[in-house]
Formats: C-alpha cells, structure tokens, sequence
C-alpha cells in the first residue's frame, strides 16, 4: 500500500477503491461516539442532494446563482431566527471556526476605526471556557488574549467576571451559548447589561460576539423566551455550526451580523475571476456547494416546529440518561437543571480508586462507546469530567443499554482497580469538537 512516496504508477478504480475502504474499516463507529457535536446521520433525500451538488464550486457564483441565492436564504432565516432587527448581512463558512476568524477580524477593523490612529494593542476579552479557536484567532492575528478564569463549580462566566478586563483597547467581548466543556451558556444578557453601562458611564461601546456554534440552533428551540441573540442591543455578530445542530454533514458554518454595517466593509473583497464582479468575505476561496444546500433542505425541511421537535426529542433522552447515572449513586452531574444542550455532563461523586479517565477508557474496551473524560480549563483544571452528547441518533433503548453499560464498566473497575497512568491518558480523548 503505497503510504509514503508519491506512487510512480496508479492502480484500477476498483483496487483503489478496495485500498481505501480496507484502510476505512478501521474507523470508529459515529453511532457511538458521543464526544462530538458534529452531524453523523442526514435524511437520505439530504444525502441525495449532497451526493449530485459535489461537483459544484460554491464560489462560483456565476455559475451557480441559485445556489449563491439558497445561500442569502440561509443567512436570512437565520437572522430572521436569532431576531435581528432589520436587513442584515452574513457569511457562509467552513464551520464556526472560520466564522469566529472573519467575526473576530471584524471586530479588529471596527475597532480600529472608532480609536483612531491609536497604535494600542488590541485586546479581546472571553472566559476559560470558550473552545480553543478563541485563542487561536488571538494568535494568528495578534489580539491580546483577556481570558476570564473558570473556578471549581463555575464554569461559565458573567458580567462581574468580565468587567475587570474591559478597556478601551477591547475589540469585543465574546460569549458562548452552549459552551464545549458542559453545554451551559454564560450571562449573556448580563454581560449585554454591563457593556450597556460601560457605553452609558465611560463612553466606550464594546460590541458582543456570541459564539453559537453548538446553542445556535438549540435555544431558539428548547428555550426561545431565553434572550441571548439580537434581542439583546450590544449582540453585534453571532456564529453557528450548521454541521453542529443545525443536523448538516461537515463543513458548514454561518456568521450573522446585527447589521450590514457590522461588517467591516474593508474586509469584504471584491473580484472578476470567474466571469462576474463578485464580493467575497471568506477566508477559503473555493469550496463545495453541497452542504449549504444541504443547509437549506434541512431548515425547509424541518422550519421550527421539526427542529423543536427533534431538540426536544434529544433533551429527553438526555434528561433520561441523566437521571440513570444519578440513580447510580457513583456520579454527580454538572447543571442538570440549568438550560443546557441536550448532554449528560458528569463526573464521579467520591473516590472509588478509579477515575473518570478510567470510566471512559473502560467503556470504550468493553462495549466500544466513546464518552469522554477531560479535565476543564484554568483555574478549574484540578477537576475532570465526562461528557455524553444524546444526538439524533440515540434512541431510549441506546440510553438505556449505554446506562447499563457504564454501570458495568464500574463494576469492573471496582474489582481491578484504576489503570496505570500513562495508559490511561493514551486511551482517552479530548472534548472533541
Ligand atoms: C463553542 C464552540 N465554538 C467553536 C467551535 C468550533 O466549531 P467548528 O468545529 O464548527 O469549527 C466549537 C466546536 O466544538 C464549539 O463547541
């Protein structure tokens, strides 16, 4: 199998094809793994759509106009969704990792214009328990990283937290609805009310970012009295993950401003390559059509009453698998009654002589689910917890097998004992993405 060299003469289509599925056998199995939040099952009539759309190049808009005007849908009903006030504009994306890059690079040029000529170094402010796109948008395009710190208990931030770090150097405050670690949100609408004083008192208006990647297309559904979006004045710009809740395939991702001049206009280029002036605010340039169409089929498909019905669906089950561990009496569970995605997060109630890294690794030899264990950011990093994502695809006879199954990867570990450390730590994985 030629691995490293680039090969000197090809195969035929069917022992290539053969290649790759062998290599592919190996893989995991998506119905049980419940570290990601990334789609693994769409409709076959989806998959359809996918599956004829895969040759078209979505940036050519020339070309393919319906699909650039399926695109301005999208971006529209998702505004229409997170109430903002009037016509606005938005940004397809790879995911919501690019729509923090171009958010967070608006959030610079906007800042930029309001100081001036100022040489400052800019900052942006956000707590521990963002996802590390945060800090690696600081990096790549040199923003002062002000990380508000986690403690154990609180893992999620608030106004008073945030305060302290505010100046007049800050381009943005970023918030995140549904946060990767346990899938609460922070004060958002308290943090709007801070920032609304700190316009009325100091004069400074700082814009809020709220990174939905995974909340975005859960609280308009399971909790949409909740005001975490354009209701709130200070929301400036929000991302979300289509190929997250949103139940599309990866890689698609959407960035919403409040308002057109949110965008800072210096960012949006415009070319003629492909037969017609067109604008572009992206960081990739070429890229599929399939899964913005796949997007579109999804919200036509599902319109709110579908998508509340399946987030409910899913917020059952988890509820369900929630109340089996704490039946256990092994776990505790981490804001089982706060608004939260649907997702069991929990950690060991007392010292059994394992861990949670032990649990995970347990469950995964003996029945092959992947439920993670990671401990949380600075300064709560002393803590560990597991994290079970109840998508779609999990059934109540999946949450009842993976309860008993858990329960039976304790009782082993109660006879056995923990495992060594360094195997442990190769095992398991990360809080996935
Ligand atoms: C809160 C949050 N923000 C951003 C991201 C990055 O999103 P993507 O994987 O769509 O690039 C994730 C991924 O899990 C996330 O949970």
């Amino acid at each position: 199998m030629p691995t490293r060299t680039f090969p000197v003469e090809g195969m035929t289509a069917q022992d290539a094809f053969r290649l790759v599925a062998e290599d592919l056998a190996l893989e995991g199995d998506p119905a049980r793994n419940l570290a990601t939040f990334v789609t693994t099952w769409m409709e076959p009539e989806a998959q359809r759509i996918i599956a004829e759309n895969l040759h078209r190049n979505f940036i050519d808009h020339a070309e393919y106009p319906r699909t650039a005007e399926i695109e301005q849908r999208c971006i529209r009903m998702l505004a229409d969704l997170f109430h903002a006030p009037g016509a606005t504009t938005g940004a397809r994306t790879q995911g919501s990792s690019e729509a923090i890059m171009l958010g967070g690079l608006s959030l610079k040029w906007n800042w930029r214009k309001r100081r001036g000529a100022a040489t400052a170094v800019p900052n942006l402010v956000f707590g521990g328990d963002v996802h590390v796109v945060w800090e690696k948008f600081c990096r790549y395009f040199d923003v002062e990283p002000r990380i508000v710190p986690l403690r154990p208990g609180k893992y999620t931030i608030g106004p008073d937290d945030v305060e302290p770090f505010v100046d007049e150097n800050t381009i943005g405050v970023a918030a995140v609805l549904g946060t990767t670690f346990t899938g609460h949100k922070d004060d958002i609408a308290g943090i709007n009310e801070l920032l609304l004083r700190i316009k009325s008192e100091r004069g400074l208006d700082v814009p809020l970012h709220v990174d939905g990647a995974s909340g975005g297309f859960v609280w308009p559904f399971l909790y949409p009295d909740t005001a975490w979006d354009f209701r709130l004045e200070q929301v400036r710009s929000i991302n979300v993950s289509g190929h997250k809740f949103g139940l599309v395939y990866p890689g698609i991702g959407w960035l919403i401003f409040r308002e057109s001049a949110d965008l800072a206009d210096e960012l949006v280029f415009k070319e003629n390559y492909l037969g017609k002036t067109d604008s572009t605010f992206t960081l990739n340039f070429s890229t599929g059509s399939a899964m913005v169409l796949a997007q579109y089929y999804n919200l036509v498909r599902y319109g709110r009453t579908g998508y509340a019905y399946i987030m409910k669906n899913m917020q059952a089950n988890a509820r369900v698998l929630g109340e089996k561990l704490a039946a256990m009496g092994l776990f505790e569970l981490i804001g089982p009654d706060e608004e939260q995605l649907p997702l069991v997060a929990f950690r060991l109630a007392a010292d059994n002589g394992f861990d949670e890294f032990d649990v995970a690794w347990q469950l995964a030899a003996e029945r092959g689910w992947m439920v993670p264990a990671y401990t949380l950011p600075p300064n709560a990093q002393r803590v560990t917890i597991m994290r079970a994502l109840v998508k779609e695809t999990m059934s109540r006879e999946h949450v009842d097998t993976l309860a008993r199954d858990i329960e039976e990867a304790c009782a082993t570990l109660a006879k056995k004992g923990g495992a060594h450390e360094l195997e442990r730590h190769r095992m398991v994985q990360g809080p996935g993405h």
